[in-house]
């Protein structure tokens, strides 16, 4: 099969090559899925530039993908096999990423895409909703509730946006330009507001007079002082991103609050966390409430193009067309 990999870390034009590998098998519990789109997210270019040394097979990168199942392994239903599929963690601790013809995935990794949800939707699901669900309700139902969504045109905070929506929350997100203000307002924002405006936390103070219920925040340094002083006592603020340097925290002001500051990665939910989280995004998915970013195509010979593309933080949603 074809498929890219990298043998060691280091900037994408020098370590992701092209080339041709045995299909892999499908082992207990496992599905193969012949990959038609793998999305390419920040966590799959950090994974390429630093970390510890890889074993000799290098690596197949990327995390989410989608296509279908032309394989499963001993243990799985052989009714899976046609079964059109979204995956997601695919290169978490396991040689084949998302980057290849074929992938191997226990089979709770590979998620049925619902009739007329088409493979680039599907392989855009993954860290992105995985990660924005389990924020927006990591601390219980929004629904009549504020939520205040940092960068609101960011991959996951786009996603975090449309699923408090879902959950009946009013959305206030931020962004930083007009185009990203319409990618917010269309993900379902009712308010969009520009970080960087002077008296941003005015604004918000006066839409939400009592204070914000809960914040999905992507860069937790830059933003915590302004989160503390828009939050409700007793609110919650969730942190899934690293903005270095790492916050000095206000404890005196986070105490008075009595404020729960929660942080997420993805990867080390537990399962039931993670199995919560994944089918509220399938049952989002199934009744039409995912609006996708806009499309960055690349074809898997320009992968390295596509992981440079989100490392300059492209706005909407990298996708590598697998052939
Ligand atoms: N913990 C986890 O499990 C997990 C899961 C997924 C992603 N992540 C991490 O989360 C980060 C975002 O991922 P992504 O895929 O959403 O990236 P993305 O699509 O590039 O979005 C990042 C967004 O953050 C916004 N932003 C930056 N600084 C901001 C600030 N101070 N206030 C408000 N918005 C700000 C940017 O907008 P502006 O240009 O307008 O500032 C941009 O829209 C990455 O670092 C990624 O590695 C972590």
């Amino acid at each position: 099969m074809k498929a890219a990999v990298y043998h060691r870390r280091g900037p994408a034009r020098d370590v992701l090559e092209i080339v041709d590998l045995p299909v892999p098998a499908p082992g207990p519990g496992e599905v193969r899925v012949r990959v038609r789109v793998s999305g390419v997210n920040p966590t799959d270019w950090k994974s390429r530039s630093a970390g510890p040394d890889l074993p000799a097979e290098g690596q197949i990168p990327d995390q989410d993908g989608a296509g279908e199942i032309d394989a499963v392994g001993p243990g799985v239903d052989p009714g899976r096999v046609g079964e059109r599929v979204w995956v997601y963690n695919a290169a978490h601790g396991r040689f084949n990423g998302t980057a290849a013809q074929y992938t191997v995935v226990p089979s709770a990794q590979a998620v049925m895409l619902p009739d007329g949800i088409g493979f680039d939707v599907g392989a855009g699901l993954g860290i992105p909703f995985v990660t924005a669900q389990h924020c927006v309700f990591a601390d219980g139902p929004v629904a009549g509730r504020t939520v205040l969504v940092t960068g609101g045109a960011g991959a996951v905070g786009n996603a975090a946006v449309q699923l408090a929506k879902r959950g009946g929350a009013r959305v206030i997100a931020t962004i930083s330009s007009e185009e990203k203000a319409r990618l917010a307002a269309h993900a379902g924002a009712d308010h969009v507001l520009d970080y960087r405006a002077p008296d941003y936390v005015a604004q918000v103070r006066r839409i939400a007079p009592d204070g914000v219920d809960r914040i999905v925040d992507v860069a937790i340094a830059a933003n915590l002082s302004d989160d503390i002083d828009v939050l409700v006592g007793h609110g919650t603020i969730v942190s899934y991103a690293t903005d270095a340097p790492d916050p000095t925290i206000p404890v005196r002001r986070l105490m008075t609050a009595n404020a729960h500051l929660e942080f997420v990665l993805v990867y080390n939910l537990t399962r039931e966390q993670r199995e919560a989280a994944v089918n509220a995004v399938s049952e989002a998915l199934r009744v039409g409430g995912v609006r996708p970013m806009p499309e960055h195509h690349f074809p898997l010979d320009r992968i390295a193009d596509a992981h440079e593309a989100v490392e300059r933080h492209a706005l909407g949603k990298v996708l590598v067309d697998i052939p």
